[in-house]
């Protein structure tokens, strides 16, 4: 089976190489033309652990191939997966402008029955609006004739383990309309789920709203664990000895319930306010996901209101940052909190120098050189009036805090993913604050 994949970003490219890697022969095709020579010459634009070796593999096996020629794709092959971004617009809603034109252009090109596939994270009713847009272009190319399929198959893989999580899916999700399809779909996928994990078929509109449930879900444990936190810390309570006593409980589950200083990224802050947006466009509040979005909004400024508590003044004192991805082993910096904090600091006349293993490249790309950048983490801190963790990476899991001490101005600690062991820092002498911790 040929498939191809429209939009070879984070989610088109792990698509496409994990099904080349089972076999089948795939297209990546993307608008950037920069981004299909450099991923011909081997080069990726994201970093996804695993993923790089895969790529060069199936390509060079000529499994993968990655064009900017849609036309020609679509022509020769029998899925095609629609994997482009969809940016919330000015009213927090879906953008789908990016889906609709693949959708047209698929229309332009399509010769033979082909199962079109949203892998992209759409509102509900989006499916019908690809339809109608590939109708269009049949309508005026007289070519009501050609057949084609509309799918919903939303992607759940998490970045920084997308290639297993594709690989190795806990569910697949597919909505259909048409047997045709669900044959096409669960051949596709077949040897993925050989360990038994299920493929659910349903209805379209269900299958799109799966992925929002599913991710508001996530940002909503993140979001009531941060308020939590802020109340244990009010009330001398540790949210830390909290989480083990709740997490314990199979009802409640050991994953999603650590305290931090909010959620970011590309899809949770995106897909919750456009659940939100759904909800009162039909008449129907979503409560509980605003508070969610509330609480996230001021989990970001805890950090930065707990620094300007501690110092006061901040003007000319410098910071260290070790992390500036949303999360560990990503690149991606979109919605990344550590934005947030370098923002409010610069704005209150302070220096940061960031360390961060990987994202640093995608970090100057975005707010350039506004804060240093050094290559070795405890470069960082020389003359640093404290060190701020924002992501936490393994590697900075133990670091050596006698050197951290030494190289300091002064000994503070600001640990936004609790990570340290405050009674050990205060013992060494340190001034450590948490989230929602009372060492
Ligand atoms: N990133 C994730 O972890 C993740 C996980 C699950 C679902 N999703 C969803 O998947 C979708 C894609 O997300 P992403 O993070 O991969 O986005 P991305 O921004 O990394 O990649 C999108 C790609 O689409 C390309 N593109 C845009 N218009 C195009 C066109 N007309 N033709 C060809 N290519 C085009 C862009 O150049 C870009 O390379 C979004 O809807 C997102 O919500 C993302």
């Amino acid at each position: 089976m040929k498939i191809g994949i429209v939009g070879t970003g984070y989610v088109g490219l792990v698509t496409g190489t994990c099904f080349a890697e089972v076999g089948l022969e795939v297209t990546c095709i993307d608008i950037d033309q920069k981004k299909i020579d450099n991923l011909n010459k081997g080069i990726l634009p994201i970093y996804e652990p695993g993923l790089e070796e895969l790529v060069i593999k199936n390509h060079q096996k000529k499994r993968l191939q990655f064009s900017t020629d849609l036309k020609t794709t679509i022509q020769d092959t029998d899925v095609i997966f629609i994997a482009v971004g969809t940016p919330p617009g000015e009213d927090g809603s879906a953008d789908l402008k990016y889906v609709l034109q693949v959708a047209s252009q698929i229309g332009q090109s399509i010769e033979n029955y082909q199962v079109v596939v949203t892998k992209s994270t759409v509102p509900v009713h989006t499916s019908e609006k690809v339809k109608a847009a590939i109708q269009a272009e049949l309508v005026k190319r007289n070519r009501t004739d050609i057949p084609f399929s509309v799918a919903s198959n939303p992607e759940f893989l998490k970045e920084g383990a997308a290639v297993d999580d594709f690989m190795k899916p806990d569910r697949i999700v597919i909505g259909l309309e048409e047997e045709r399809a669900e044959e096409v779909m669960r051949k596709l996928y077949k040897p993925f789920v050989l360990n038994g994990h299920p493929v659910l078929v349903m209805d379209i509109k269900s299958a799109e709203m799966t992925k929002y449930a599913a991710n508001a879900m996530l940002a909503t444990k993140i979001s009531f664990m941060n308020d939590i936190a802020n109340l244990c810390e009010i009330l001398g309570a540790d949210i830390n000895h909290v989480r083990k006593g709740i997490g314990s409980d199979p009802r409640i589950g050991n994953k999603f319930i650590y305290a931090g200083i909010g959620y970011g990224g590309s899809c949770f802050p995106k897909d919750v306010k456009a659940l939100i947006k759904t909800g009162n466009t039909s008449g129907h509040p979503m409560r509980i996901l605003q508070s969610v979005e509330e609480v996230n909004e001021h989990q970001k400024t805890v950090l930065a209101n707990k620094i300007k508590k501690h110092f006061g003044d901040l003007k000319g004192r410098k910071f260290a940052l070790w992390g500036l991805s949303f999360k560990p082993k990503t690149d991606d910096m979109r919605e990344a909190p550590s934005l947030v904090i370098i923002d409010f600091l610069l704005k209150e006349g302070a220096t940061v120098s960031a360390y961060d293993p990987i994202a640093m490249h995608e970090a100057k790309h975005m707010i350039g050189d506004s804060i240093s950048y050094v290559e070795d983490m405890y470069d960082a801190l020389a003359g640093a009036d404290a060190l701020l963790l924002i992501t936490e990476w393994p590697e900075f899991r133990n670091p050596d805090f006698e050197k951290i001490g030494t190289l300091l101005k002064q000994k503070v600690v600001f640990d936004g993913r609790n990570i340290f062991d405050g009674k050990e820092l205060i013992q060494k002498g340190f001034v450590y604050q948490g989230i929602g911790v009372n060492p």
